[in-house]
């Protein structure tokens, strides 16, 4: 199955300041559309995951709207996640489709966590209830991918050098041991990670595509769920 992964617009009415390296979401819409044409006649996934932060600020729907606009142009199926940028969900859905509950493709499980909780220094958590759906839908059944706008690794023996996870990633990391969850997608750190094979789950953060060099990702996964190929792709090479 080959997934396509775009994360973390922030689109802006106006230039993004402070920010180092610059975000360009003042011009997020234009990149969003270089992306999807390039999704479409290119890479031709089976599905497209758009992983949160696509405004700068809540109150901005008007960019939600924008670009659902842009996404709906999508060739496959469209699952859109909120980040901690943008509106708590019952807003952010009034402007975007809301995902299916889990998505079957080509023998793999691909669940979005839509409803987890962003907490304090941008880490997250995902709630008793978040736990439940995922035991309810990660049944051991396939091969599953969950997918949620912040990174999830083991703080200590993970190495990995960003500052943000869910605040109860191990016991999200004992629940994949055991029922054949093989890789968690997620965006919200811009310099992106891996992807790492840390056992039992692999894990990786794709770039923020509002910045240089507005990178999305490209997944290709085998019917066990193992990554065979992970490639970034430029969406374009400048803006104005
Ligand atoms: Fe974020």
């Amino acid at each position: 199955m080959k997934i396509a992964v775009i994360s973390d617009l922030h689109c802006s009415d106006t230039v993004i300041t402070p920010a180092n390296p610059p975000r360009h979401g003042h011009v997020g819409i234009q990149i969003l559309e270089k992306a999807i044409a390039r999704i479409n006649s290119e890479d031709r996934p089976d599905i497209l995951l758009v992983g949160g932060d696509l405004t700068n600020l809540p109150a901005d729907v008007h960019h939600l709207d924008a670009c659902a606009g842009v996404l709906k142009n999508s060739a496959c199926p469209v699952v859109i996640i909120p980040g901690n940028h943008d509106p708590k969900p019952e807003i952010f859905y009034q402007h975007m489709p809301r995902p299916q509950d889990y998505y079957d493709i080509k023998g793999i499980r691909v669940i979005p966590f839509p409803d987890d909780l962003h907490t304090a220094g941008c880490n997250a958590l995902r709630p008793e209830k978040g736990m439940q759906r995922m035991a309810k839908l990660a049944d051991g059944s396939m091969p599953t991918v969950i997918f949620q706008h912040v990174p999830i690794f083991r703080f200590e023996q993970d190495h990995i050098a960003c500052p943000y996870n869910y605040e109860n990633a191990a016991e999200i990391i004992d629940f994949a041991a055991k029922n054949r969850v093989v890789l968690a997608i997620s965006g919200h750190y811009h310099p992106a990670f891996g992807p790492y094979y840390m056992s039992p789950l692999p894990a990786l953060a794709v770039p923020s595509l509002c910045e240089t060099p507005f990178f999305y990702a490209l997944c290709e996964l085998d019917s066990d769920g193992s990554i065979i190929s992970y490639t970034l792709k430029r969406a374009c090479t400048a803006v104005e």
